[in-house]
């Protein structure tokens, strides 16, 4: 009979990579081999994994312990999303937050995670104006944020703003379909690239990889539609209600852990009840507090 002992860190190449996805035994990924430690994720790794028929996970994170956790939990990517606006600044939509505002999240991510690769998002407003705007917001992103990629929203017509931000050094992703930053002029949150539009967001997805994005994001188009994008162009995809046959799947976090209230999209799966989780634990606390249990004689001095 063996007993349960902890792996010694030496021998055991399962430990040795410290991180959650590092590969166990057997044949590596293209996000590490067995035995080595968990390197830092780049671009071409995300490509590779496509290549190799890999999959790979983001979330976004907006704050240090939501990064380390992540990124110790193997989460290849993690987004610094303008969905702060409406799941860490109270607001409505993701339209009013700032580049100000965006900024020390993205330091705070980018400085606690190790392995992952940090995307942020390019705020609203941010790189509309022209590619010389795109690419000025891009580079505080990278020089003060410490992000290793933005993030656009929008199909063909960036093609040009990619182009010149790529070619300033600035890692881009696409993010095409339904763009939240768009809500008003595409009628609400509604399913984007259906029936004969499927071939709209095809070419947008090879004008975006074709100017040099490095990864093509696509937010609620119909599976077949996504799949078809896939297909269409050699670099990566991420989806988000785009269906299974994209390359990687991104979920806000704290609709995958069950921390926001209210009604969730058809898209989200949630992992966790942290919002019980975390009333439950308030709820004693507040008891404790009321009724002289806390703090004990153990929390003293
Ligand atoms: O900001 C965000 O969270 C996003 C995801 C929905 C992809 O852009």
């Amino acid at each position: 009979m063996s007993t349960s002992t902890s792996p010694d860190p030496s021998t055991s190449a399962e430990v040795a990579a410290p991180y959650g996805n590092g590969p166990a035994a057997g044949a590596g990924t293209a996000f590490g081999a067995p035995g080595k430690p968990a390197a830092k994720i780049r671009t071409h790794d995300l490509r590779d994994a496509k290549l190799r028929g890999e999959r790979f996970a983001m979330l976004t994170a907006y704050d240090q312990y939501t990064a380390e956790i992540f990124d110790q939990a193997g989460i290849e990517v993690l987004l610094v999303g303008d969905s702060a606006s409406n799941n860490v600044f109270g607001n409505e939509t993701s339209l009013p937050v700032t580049v100000e505002e965006l900024l020390p999240l993205c330091r705070a991510v980018a400085r606690s995670a190790r392995r992952a690769l940090v995307v942020a998002d390019l705020p609203f407003g941010s790189y509309e104006v022209s590619a010389q705007q795109a690419v000025a917001t891009g580079v505080r992103f990278l020089k003060e944020g410490l992000a290793h990629a933005v993030k656009i929203e929008g199909g063909s017509f960036y093609a040009g703003t990619v182009q010149a931000m790529v070619q300033a050094g600035i890692p881009v992703m696409a993010h095409i379909g339904f763009t939240p930053q768009s809500e008003h002029s595409l009628g609400g949150y509604r399913v984007q690239g259906r029936g004969e539009d499927a071939q709209g967001l095809i070419e947008d997805a090879k004008a975006l990889a074709g100017a040099g994005a490095f990864c093509v994001l696509m937010e609620m188009v119909p599976a077949e539609a996504a799949a078809a994008v896939d297909a269409a162009v050699e670099v990566p995809t991420i989806g988000i209600g785009a269906g299974n046959a994209t390359t990687g799947q991104v979920l806000v976090w704290q609709d995958m852990a069950g921390l926001r209230g209210g009604k969730m999209a058809k898209f989200v799966k949630q992992y966790a009840d942290l919002r019980t989780t975390l009333g439950d634990a308030a709820k004693a606390y507040a008891q404790d507090v009321r009724s002289g249990q806390f703090p004990g004689p153990e929390h003293s001095f």
